[in-house]
């Protein structure tokens, strides 16, 4: 059975753990200077409907170092940009390609274009998810700081995206979860609900991140939402991370952005580019968590 990563919740706990060690493992191997190429002769299309700076070099190096070769695919001089069904699309990409990621709006057409597709999809940022991010996320976490399970998790800001894969591995990680959003930016109800008393979500910024082990961010208005940015920058000008917000967390918390960053909106320059911060090392571990991601699908190890 063809496995698709459309969302955490797709693979198992067990899985993920098995991801993230390995990740750390090729890690290792690719800063010694080894040569692996376990994906030798495979294609992965990327498909990219919105802009990206890491998932698209992370994704195309990754493959490139596992001995593969990765296609730039974008709506603007494909037919998919001119109105070819995602159904027709998916049949016909993965009869040519062993393994495809996308990045979109609509979660919907993400898993449309998977229910049609032979080979693995993975979800490389919809307006829902960003499964991607957080096996660099939790990579990290790890190689910081050992195993994130019992762990206190604070997000700070929109119930976006990246808060709804945050949710999700709360459940899959078990860590506890405080968002602090302001009203009318809550995350997602079906997600928050299923995830149980895993996740509290609490309106005070500072009581959020109170005794923290690790406070996450992330732009207050996503890509599809320039529009918003102003009425969004009042709404959240409460829910900066700043020196008073990570003082009230655990002496030795990290700070995690996915970035890009809006220095002094989201996130304060003392808080983003100081110990404790390890963004830097969140962006490198793309490269590393999605090379296990592909050898998983795709060698089913
Ligand atoms: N964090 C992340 O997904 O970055 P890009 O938008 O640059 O890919
Ligand atoms: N929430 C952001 C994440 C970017 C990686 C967005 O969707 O634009």
């Amino acid at each position: 059975m063809t496995r698709h990563f459309l969302s955490l919740l797709d693979l198992s706990r067990d899985e993920l753990y098995g991801i993230v060690r390995r990740a750390t493992e090729l890690k290792r191997m690719q800063h010694r200077g080894d040569i692996h190429t376990s994906l030798k002769g495979k294609n992965l299309g990327m498909v990219f409907e919105k802009s990206s700076t890491r998932t698209r070099v992370s994704f195309e190096v990754g493959m490139s170092q596992l001995g593969g070769h990765a296609l730039f695919l974008s709506p603007r001089d494909t037919q998919l940009g001119r109105g070819e069904p995602i159904e027709d699309s998916a049949r016909v990409l993965s009869r040519m390609l062993d393994i495809i990621m996308i990045r979109t709006f609509e979660q919907g057409k993400l898993e449309c274009f998977a229910a049609h597709s032979r080979v693995p999809v993975i979800n490389a940022l919809t307006d829902k998810l960003h499964p991607c991010q957080l096996l660099a996320d939790m990579q990290t976490y790890f190689e910081h700081r050992g195993d994130i399970n019992g762990k206190a998790v604070a997000w700070i800001g929109d119930g976006n995206n990246m808060c709804h894969s945050y949710i999700n591995a709360a459940r899959q990680f078990g860590f506890h979860l405080n968002i602090a959003c302001p009203e009318g930016y809550d995350p997602d109800q079906a997600i928050l609900t299923a995830a149980g008393d895993r996740v509290s979500v609490i309106r005070d910024p500072l009581s959020a991140a109170g005794g923290a082990d690790l406070i996450v961010t992330d732009v207050w208005a996503s890509m599809g939402q320039e529009e918003e940015q102003v009425l969004r920058k009042r709404a959240f000008a409460r829910y900066q991370v700043n020196d008073e917000l990570m003082a009230q967390a655990a002496d030795d918390a990290l700070f995690f952005h996915c970035l890009p960053a809006h220095r002094d909106e989201e996130v304060t320059t003392s808080v983003i580019d100081t110990e404790g911060s390890v963004v830097w090392d969140e962006a490198e571990n793309r490269l590393h968590s999605q090379k296990a991601l592909m050898e998983f699908l795709l060698l089913g190890r």
